[in-house]
């Protein structure tokens, strides 16, 4: 059963509406439209297959909320629109045709619903020649303005706000504008901005040297700076507003399935799918907390239904690569090369609440990892499934997987994305997240202020007969239950939040999560207001010598807008 706040985010954007506004699909009729229209690419395979099960098991795993595909399948799939993709990269050329070629492609694909990445490193520094004028170029951070000020423009008319990934490598030139190109938090409001770091760098910072910025169209060393000044900088900023991220660019490439058609050098917006240049890829997510059984004792993981659900999910991403109306013949191209798909998780937490694990604990880490394995492997052999009837991805000889016996349909299968917005329609806890507090009030979309009780804990509370509405209101005041003292241990250690959780624990989920994902994992690291610098710079060394792709923080309070508020009372 779709909740309240779920209708609501449906009726908004993703149900098709008649000229004077007034809705003319119900969920249900949403379901159906995506389930066949994505069933219908067997039909290019299997021209004569009769797909009427087909659809219905797509229905069913995401009427059930089983599953569900990123924003835009559920808004565009069957429609006019016809894109279906969450994630992009584009490449961005150190001349003015290339930048703003990307800015028109970003435009077209923001219109959609798709979020585009960025890496600025090839673009010559401030203040270095150009032939052609004879003039000084302006840099990367100057263009990323353009870039931010287009995302500002399309954003009223798309069928969401443009949300936009900008990378530079901590070898560029301009790399101390950069880092602090978001100080202030009301500039380039429309990206998310992550230090590319390299190994070359972390060796300086963990042996204290210099390390040489490289002008990216001459190659030529331009100047030299301290590593740990670099790294302190990017740590104080991080700890200032969260921003800029890092992400790991060798630790991507180590991943680059085929390093011959190029090389990594962005993710999309949130950061959990690194792509080479004209990349697309579309992401799904299971919800974990349909995946429970009670075996008479005690309630467990259902393996068997989840193992179900990642055959049809594999299937249904697959599908959505055949059927996607691309915005780009070059994307259509290479995205078609590759064939990657990205399926994750949503409700997490919640299932662990569910079996009664705290996040903060090795359990959960336990958890965490007989999940994430078992998706992985198992969707490997669904794509391998596929693979059977439909062919390898077409640069699986050049991948790294030639010399294998298994071939497979994708050259990836795995994501762990945000969840943003699918997991509000499915109900669920985010992501792989924590719960952010057990009373909140959510800002989605555009302002709008939906109030939320975390309904398992109402539940506990009402069954163990703790629950009043002074306590309820008491919790939402203090965002946290850890330390109230009417409420029983237990239920205190189950019903952690985002900020009664030690940032160590955050991280190292992220990196058990991220031993079983092919692509990235979407994870912000919150520290509480009192957090320290020391402390952020502590997680980024963890996230590094554990094998995380990147890390993004985020300190209490330290936004004017925040997402999410602990201690509002509606
Ligand atoms: O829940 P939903 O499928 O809407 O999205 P998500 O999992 O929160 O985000 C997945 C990806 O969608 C992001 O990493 C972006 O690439 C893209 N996205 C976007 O372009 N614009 C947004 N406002 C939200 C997400």
């Amino acid at each position: 059963m779709i909740s309240e706040n779920g209708l609501k985010v449906l009726e908004r954007r993703y149900l098709a509406k008649n000229e004077e506004g007034k809705l003319i699909e119900t969920p249900e009729g949403l379901f159906k439209r995506v389930s066949s229209f994505i069933a219908s690419a067997d039909k290019i395979y299997e021209p004569d297959k009769d797909i009427s099960e087909l659809e219905k098991k797509f229905y069913d795993i995401m009427y059930n909320l089983d599953f569900l595909p990123n924003s835009p399948t559920l808004m565009n799939a069957g429609r006019e629109l016809g894109q279906l993709s969450a994630c992009f990269v584009l490449p961005v050329e150190d001349s003015m045709e290339g930048i703003f070629d990307a800015i028109k492609h970003a435009a077209i694909i923001h219109k959609s619903g798709g979020g585009t990445g960025f890496s600025f490193s090839r673009l010559r520094s401030k203040g270095s020649s150009v032939n052609s004028t004879g003039g000084v170029a302006s840099g990367p951070i100057s263009f990323m303005k353009v870039f931010n000020s287009a995302t500002e423009a399309v954003k009223q008319g798309g069928v969401r706000r443009g949300a936009n990934m900008g990378i530079l490598r901590v070898d560029h030139p301009d790399i101390l504008e950069f880092i602090q190109c978001k100080k202030n938090d009301k500039e380039i409001t429309n990206f998310n901005i992550s230090v590319g770091i390299t190994e070359k760098f972390m060796e300086a910072v963990e042996k204290d040297e210099e390390y040489e910025l490289i002008e990216p169209h001459t190659k030529k060393v331009k100047g030299k700076l301290k590593a740990r000044e670099v790294f302190d900088l990017i740590v104080d900023m991080a700890w200032n507003n969260g921003e800029p991220g890092i992400i790991f660019l060798d630790r991507m490439n180590r991943d680059n399935v085929v390093p011959e058609l190029g090389e990594i050098e962005s993710t999309n917006p949130c950061g959990e799918q690194p792509l080479l240049p004209f990349e697309s890829c579309n992401l799904g997510s299971i919800n974990l907390v349909n995946c429970i059984k009670d075996n008479g004792i005690k309630k467990e993981i259902d393996f068997d239904k989840l193992g179900d659900l990642v055959d049809t999910a594999v299937h249904f991403l697959d599908n959505v690569i055949d059927v996607n109306k691309y915005p780009l013949e070059k994307i259509d191209e290479m995205t078609k090369k590759t064939r990657k798909i990205g399926l994750g998780v949503m409700g997490f937490a919640d299932m662990l609440i569910n079996l009664g694990i705290p996040y903060d604990s090795e359990d959960a880490i336990e958890t965490a990892e007989s999940v994430m394995s078992f998706i992985n492997e198992r969707s490997k052999q669904a794509s391998a499934k596929l693979a059977e009837l439909r062919g390898a991805f077409p640069a699986f000889e050049k991948s790294i997987y030639a010399n294998k016996s298994m071939k497979l349909r994708n050259a990836t299968t795995t994501t762990i994305a945000p969840t943003g917005t699918i997991s509000i329609i499915a109900g669920v806890s985010s992501g792989i997240e924590p719960l952010f507090a057990v009373s909140f009030i959510r800002n989605v979309m555009d302002n709008d202020e939906l109030p939320e009780v975390n309904p398992l804990f109402e539940k506990v509370a009402k069954e163990r007969g703790f629950y009043s509405v002074e306590l309820m209101r008491k919790i939402a005041k203090m965002g946290s239950v850890r330390h109230i003292e009417e409420i029983p241990e237990d239920v205190r250690r189950v019903f952690a939040t985002a900020h009664d959780i030690d940032p160590i624990w955050h991280i190292r989920m992220q990196a058990m999560f991220q031993k079983y994902t092919d692509n990235a994992v979407s994870k912000t690291v919150n520290f509480r207001k009192e957090a320290t610098r020391e402390d952020v710079r502590e997680v980024y060394m963890l996230a590094y010598k554990l094998g995380c792709k990147g890390v993004t923080i985020y300190r209490d309070g330290s936004r004017e807008s925040q997402v999410l508020n602990i201690g509002a009372v509606n």
